[in-house]
């Protein structure tokens, strides 16, 4: 479970971090239109119905192992920091 509460400066924190980490492929609103996106077949519509409904578990656990073209991430962001990304994507599917 996600030790963070979605409070304004978590969610801040987590904004920072996807625009860093994953950003460049999901794009900044999660659409999957990152820059290098096309490099990607496939990159994941976060915002999307497919995956709008993963838990902050799950997010964690895709960040951490990566899943098809994603690579891992567990060695660009730390535990604390794949919970507060988490949050954040679930904040930009709430959009
Ligand atoms: C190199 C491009 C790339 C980067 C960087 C990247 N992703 Fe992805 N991501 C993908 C691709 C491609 C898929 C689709 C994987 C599949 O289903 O085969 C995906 C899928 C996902 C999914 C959906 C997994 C599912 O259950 O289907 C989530 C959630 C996700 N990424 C989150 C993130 C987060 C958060 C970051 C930043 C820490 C990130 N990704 C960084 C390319 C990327």
């Amino acid at each position: 479970m996600n030790p963070y509460e979605a409070s304004p400066a978590i969610l801040e924190q987590g904004k920072l971090l996807y625009e860093i980490n994953c950003k460049h492929c999901h794009g900044a609103k999660g659409t999957g239109d990152g820059k290098v996106a096309d490099k990607y077949p496939g990159v994941a519509n976060l915002a999307g119905d497919a995956i709008k409904g993963v838990t902050e578990g799950h997010i964690f656990h895709v960040i951490t192992y990566g899943k098809g073209l994603m690579g891992s991430h567990g060695s660009q962001v730390n535990e604390e920091e794949r919970w507060k990304i988490a949050k954040y994507v679930k904040q930009l599917q709430s959009n």
